[in-house]
């Protein structure tokens, strides 16, 4: 047996009970006639005591030879400290070793094995396994467990089981470049790595599945975020029989359970919000909505007087910042100066500071009088005190500029607090979204979604304004799932596929099984994926999901412990029928 009690267990009733332990050495102190070393497992940290008069003088002496994360196994007996550590779970006692066997060496770290290290981000990837015996890390990845048992406890009450869909597939387009593996026996070949299993999932619910769920990897080749990983996990769900309700109802309670179990929050409202004013308020479709400031569209108080800019623009629209009147001149160019980065891209910024007096100072007081900032004061909400910020410009850049600013105020203004929880659903998503440079649509969402049956004749005139029965899940102004209904049949299923540009051949060719499948009883169903890195990094109260996945990738795509991706020799590039050009 290499242990009897892990170094996170003991306390005080244990005093005079012989333990064996195991773990790493995290520090050692020698004071000469005495050494105590700190002990650290998984489960805690256990501090040891070799005593000139009560230890082996040989184990004393070994024990004076330890380096710093050197794994050990000792044996002795727990004793009361002399001074206690209220601050550590095993802070009452110490054990005095009798016996002390090195089980490995190790190398002196490239870091410290602290909560607080002094590695950088580059060096703890390149080890991380030793990232990971630091506890925030080690924290972090406990609490992804959590996260997933609750989740599959959810759904298996529920009645969903989890079915595994395979990884070897051909190209499903959620949107991003395919990962592809060449086939060695089907040379010229190649597989494509699921970005999600859609169509495998839609397949199981025509198989009579009727609920089913999975934690499963998806592959995307796309630019790296905080939030974005080139492989990462969804929780992926799909229910046969079912309308958008039905689905929403049953992921508001996973909601609600993740949050109740993990976190101890009770959420009380659970609001819904169109993709359309989401837009509007807050010119974003995952807005936060732990904080207010939502937009006032200035267009009818602001386009009457003689200000080009104003006048010229496509959308005028303001926010109201909470106590900004405040703000020093060099403050608020700072704040123009911060919308103007072209990562921004506006192209000034309007401002008004609303006075405790109630009279109004701007920007633009040589175009507009009292009673007009008045008017924008009531339409950005803002109150005495406040400063307003103004942009403008066509609708949907002003939009995702004006969300930027409102984004980074909030931040500023520490109003997005990481233990406060406010989901949110945004539906009716529109179907299909114009893209500039092939100048065609896309589906906004996927191809298999389907458009709301009222909207269907505006497929002939106005695409664009289709919305579709599609809908996501906001935490706290992050996109954290997202799913729709699915088109059924295959004759709106071979439809979408002409609208979308695909010849019937190319449909056939990438789509076929599914809509052949259409043609066996496929019964109404829809479903949707949570992003479970996400959403453990948002429970977690952080953004960024590298820090709850055990071995990330960095923002170039690499695994810089394992150095991949690497090349391959060229007896296994002929094997798999491939030429590199020189
Ligand atoms: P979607 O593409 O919206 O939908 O993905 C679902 C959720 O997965 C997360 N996500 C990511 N997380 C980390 N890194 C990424 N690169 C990444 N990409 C997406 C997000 C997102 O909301 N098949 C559909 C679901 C459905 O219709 O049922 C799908 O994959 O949190």
């Amino acid at each position: 047996m290499y242990r009897s009690h892990s170094c996170g267990e003991l306390n005080a009733t244990h005093i005079n009970t012989e333990v064996t332990l195991a773990g790493w050495v995290q520090k050692s102190r020698d004071k000469g006639f005495m050494i105590w070393i700190d002990l650290r497992d998984r489960y805690g940290i256990t501090q040891l005591i070799f005593d000139e008069e009560r230890t082996p003088a040989a184990i004393t002496a070994k024990a004076k030879t330890l380096g710093r994360e050197f794994v050990i196994q000792v044996k002795g007996t727990v004793i009361e400290r002399a001074s206690k550590n209220p601050n550590m779970e095993t802070g009452d006692i110490e054990i005095l070793v009798q016996e002390l066997t090195v089980l490995n060496e190790a190398l002196v770290p490239p870091f410290t094995i602290e909560d607080n290290t002094d590695g950088g981000e580059d060096i703890r990837m390149k080890y991380r396994y030793l990232d990971i015996r630091r506890t925030p890390v080690k924290n972090n990845l406990l609490f992804r467990h959590q996260v997933s048992m609750q989740v599959r406890n959810f759904l298996s009450n529920e009645n969903f089981i989890e079915v595994e869909t395979p990884y070897l597939i051909k190209s499903t387009p959620e949107g991003a470049r395919d990962f592809v593996v060449p086939s060695r026996m089907n040379s010229g070949e190649f597989y494509a790595l699921p970005q999600s299993p859609q169509t495998f999932k839609q397949l199981l619910m025509v198989g009579g599945m009727d609920k089913y769920f999975q934690i499963v990897k998806c592959f995307r080749d796309e630019d790296l975020r905080a939030d974005r990983q080139p492989e990462f996990t969804q929780i992926d769900c799909e229910m046969a029989f079912v309308e958008q309700e039905d689905i929403l109802a049953v992921f508001e309670g996973l909601t609600r359970h993740l949050l109740q179990e993990i976190k101890g929050i009770t959420i009380g409202d659970f609001p819904r919000m169109t993709y359309a004013d989401a837009m509007r308020l807050y010119g974003n479709d995952k807005p936060d909505i732990r904080f207010g400031m939502q937009f006032g569209e200035l267009n009818a108080v602001a386009q009457h007087k003689e200000f080009k800019v104003f006048n010229d623009a496509e959308l005028v629209v303001g926010i109201a910042v909470p106590d900004g009147a405040s703000y020093t001149r060099k403050e608020i160019d700072k704040l123009v100066d911060w919308v103007k980065r072209p990562q921004v891209g506006a192209l000034g910024m309007v401002y008004v500071k609303c006075n405790a007096d109630g009279t109004f100072k701007s920007s633009v007081d040589k175009f507009y009088d009292q009673e007009d900032l008045a008017k924008w004061a009531t339409a950005t909400g803002a109150k005495a005190g406040d400063l307003i910020c103004v942009l403008s410009g066509a609708t949907t850049k002003v939009r995702a500029q004006l969300s930027a600013l409102r984004m980074e105020l909030a931040e500023r203004l520490g109003l997005r607090n990481p233990e406060e929880f406010a989901p949110l659903w945004v539906v009716d998503f529109p179907l299909l979204e114009w893209d500039e440079d092939t100048e065609r649509y896309h589906a906004m969402h996927h191809p298999f979604t389907s458009p709301k049956p009222e909207d269907m004749a505006l497929l002939e005139t106005d695409p664009g304004t289709v919305r579709a029965n599609a809908y996501d899940l906001v935490l706290n102004g992050n996109e954290i799932g997202g799913g729709s209904i699915r088109i059924h049949d295959k004759e709106t299923q071979a439809l979408m596929f002409d609208y979308l540009g695909f010849t019937p051949e190319e449909a056939k060719a990438q789509f076929g099984f599914l809509m052949d499948a259409f043609q066996y009883g496929a019964p109404p169903h829809g479903g949707l994926a949570f992003g479970l890195d996400r959403l453990v990094a948002i429970l977690g109260g952080q953004e960024t999901i590298r820090d709850f996945i055990a071995f990330p990738k960095n923002n170039s795509g690499r695994d810089v412990m394992i150095d991949a991706p690497s090349a391959i020799d060229t007896t296994q590039l002929k094997e798999l029928g491939i030429q590199l050009d020189q």
